[in-house]
């Protein structure tokens, strides 16, 4: 029997450049896809919009300063979410953090990417924070969202070692292509019920997904 979820729609909020959106849409152009992005929403103007846009994808700006309370601006994208027919929602660089009260409406179908290995770093300046620590390890973590800031249950890691000559801009670029490659493998992985996240417990129930990824020279895949 086919544990495929032909029906994986996927909501996409960012606040930014949308890279990893850019990534994540990538993957719905090739003959293998195996989710669909139904909606791509920020809560400011942000430029991964236009390259949604013109990518064909349908957007959503529902902007934070056009609402008079964080409730009134998280039951419109409640409500635009819903409407779009996404069944997760991946948060790709979506810099508010979101209340309880959202979560739960959405309880255990709100992922993230964090550019380090969780636990550790949680919050903002990871790259910076991981140099400042002589770290010999750094890297990036997509994982559950839960009401705690980056606290869920983590599904898959890639982790990497810091070079002496790193600095922010070359580890953080550096984490950068990881991101790319990681979100989208965990998102198909959902999918295709290769990972399955029941009640807050994250279970791989197949890693031959690793085979397929191309990862750069000394990289580690690392699965929650
Ligand atoms: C990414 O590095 C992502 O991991 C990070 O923001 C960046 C967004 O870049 N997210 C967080 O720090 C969340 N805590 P992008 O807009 O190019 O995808």
């Amino acid at each position: 029997m086919s544990r495929a979820n032909s029906q994986l729609k996927i909501a996409v909020l960012i606040s930014g450049r949308g890279s990893n959106m850019q990534a994540l849409a990538n993957h719905v152009e090739t003959p293998n896809a195996s989710y669909q992005i139904c909606l791509v929403a920020a809560n400011k103007p942000a430029d991964g919009l236009s390259i949604a846009s013109d990518a064909g994808l349908s957007t959503a700006l529902i902007d934070r300063k056009s609402y008079t309370s964080k409730q009134n601006h998280e039951r419109a994208l409640a409500e635009a979410i819903e409407a779009s027919g996404a069944n997760w929602i991946c948060l790709a660089g979506y810099m508010s953090v979101l209340s309880a009260d959202f979560i739960a409406r959405f309880e255990g179908k709100i992922i993230n990417i964090h550019p380090s290995l969780l636990p550790d770093y949680k919050g903002l300046h990871t790259h910076e924070r991981a140099l400042a620590d002589s770290q010999k390890f750094h890297g990036v973590s997509v994982h559950l969202v839960t009401p705690v800031l980056d606290d869920g249950a983590v599904i898959a890691q890639m982790r990497l070692p810091v070079r002496s000559a790193d600095t922010q801009e070359s580890l953080s670029a550096r984490v950068l292509v990881l991101e790319h490659i990681l979100y989208p493998m965990v998102i198909g992985s959902l999918a295709s019920g290769a990972v399955t996240l029941d009640a807050g417990q994250v279970c791989w129930q197949d890693i031959s997904v690793a085979n397929a990824l191309s990862l750069p020279e000394d990289t580690t895949l690392i699965f929650g």
